[in-house]
């Protein structure tokens, strides 16, 4: 692998565990691009945050993770990537926003740079082509909690050069992932089956055929699923829930699976986004469900 240096855009759920992942276990400089010092500062004590439970949990030497967290720095400023070998964008689901960063990364990165998105839900393609670089633009789908979950999705489009995939690719598995390759269609492998499932949930519930706790005991005492469908959302986010749905929803208006489900928006509209906000479908009390 020649990535020595990784940019990360966006250290909210997502960005702070790829940059983690990036520095403890491939060893590479990292810094990360957040759009404020307050999103930054939250950020990276995330990270420090994490660090300090896996040396809790003496999966870390405390060295080993002070040493990580010293080769991740932090910027609010996008022209410091310039140097990067591989850029990792992991702000908020929204094509616009998105593409008019690639737009602007297209400008400041240098010739060799892989670009690559954490997207859930949108075509990599239409990042590639608004980086002006369709050729050296990747999917690299990391999983939530990224420094737990062991799966990375390469997402491949008809542009990808073989070896911007391969080192993607060998990215992933240097940060202690599992690649799968993956087609630029809609939710790539793993999101096609699950954002649907977890729609269909929540259709369940406003039906009133099932509440949220039985659904989710149904999935996990019945299915052996590590968590249940709203407890899951509540995890991903509802506002990135709904922006995955949506986005399909306005791609292909003919199949009913992609509808957002009116829960789900006034949950969202409510500013109850999961997790994150302390509460989605369940109300939650730091990083359990009250
Ligand atoms: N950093 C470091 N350590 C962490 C951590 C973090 N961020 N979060 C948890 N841990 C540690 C815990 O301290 C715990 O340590 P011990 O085992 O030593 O006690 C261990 O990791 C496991 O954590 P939990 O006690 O919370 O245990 P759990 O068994 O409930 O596992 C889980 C948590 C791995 C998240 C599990 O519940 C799970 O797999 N859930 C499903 C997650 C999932 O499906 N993710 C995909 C979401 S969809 C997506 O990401 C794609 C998209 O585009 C939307
Ligand atoms: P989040 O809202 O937790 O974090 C997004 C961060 O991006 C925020 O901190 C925000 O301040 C920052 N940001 C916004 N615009 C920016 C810019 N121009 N430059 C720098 N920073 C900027 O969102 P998230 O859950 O981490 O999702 C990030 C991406 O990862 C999305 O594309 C999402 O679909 C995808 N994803 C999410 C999950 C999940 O479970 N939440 C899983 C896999 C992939």
């Amino acid at each position: 692998m020649t990535i020595q240096k990784v940019g990360v855009i966006g250290c909210g759920l997502m960005g702070h565990g790829i940059a983690q992942v990036a520095a403890a276990q491939a060893g590479l400089d990292v810094i990360v691009r957040e759009s404020n010092q307050g999103a930054l500062d939250k950020g990276l004590g995330r990270v420090r945050k994490s660090l300090d439970k896996l040396v809790e949990k003496e999966k870390l030497t405390k060295d080993a993770a002070d040493a990580a967290f010293g080769r991740i720095t932090g910027t609010l400023e996008l022209d410091d990537l310039a140097d990067c070998d591989l850029v990792v964008e992991a702000i908020i689901e929204d094509l616009d926003i998105k593409r008019d960063l690639y737009q602007q990364l297209g400008k400041i990165c240098k010739p060799e740079a892989i670009l690559a998105s954490n997207t859930s839900s949108f075509p990599i393609i239409e990042m590639g082509e608004a980086s002006g670089r369709p050729e050296r633009m990747v999917g690299l789908h990391f999983f939530n909690p990224v420094q737990l979950m062991k799966l990375v999705e390469v997402v491949k489009t008809d542009k990808t050069s073989d070896d911007v995939f391969a080192e993607a690719r060998a990215f992933g598995e240097a940060c202690g992932k599992v690649p799968v390759a993956a087609s630029d269609t809609p939710g790539f492998v793993v999101n096609r089956l699950l954002v649907p499932y977890m729609a269909e949930s929540i259709r369940m519930v406003e039906r009133g055929d099932a509440t949220p706790a039985d659904v989710d005991a149904g999935m996990t005492l019945g299915c052996g699923y590590p968590m249940g469908p709203f407890t899951l959302t509540d995890y991903v986010g509802l506002d990135t829930t709904l922006s995955i749905l949506e986005g399909w929803a306005e791609t292909y208006p003919d199949n009913p699976i992609f509808e957002p489900p009116a829960l789900l928006k006034q949950k969202v509209a409510e500013g109850k986004l999961g997790r994150k906000t302390g509460e989605g479908f369940y109300k939650w009390d730091g990083d359990k469900i009250a």
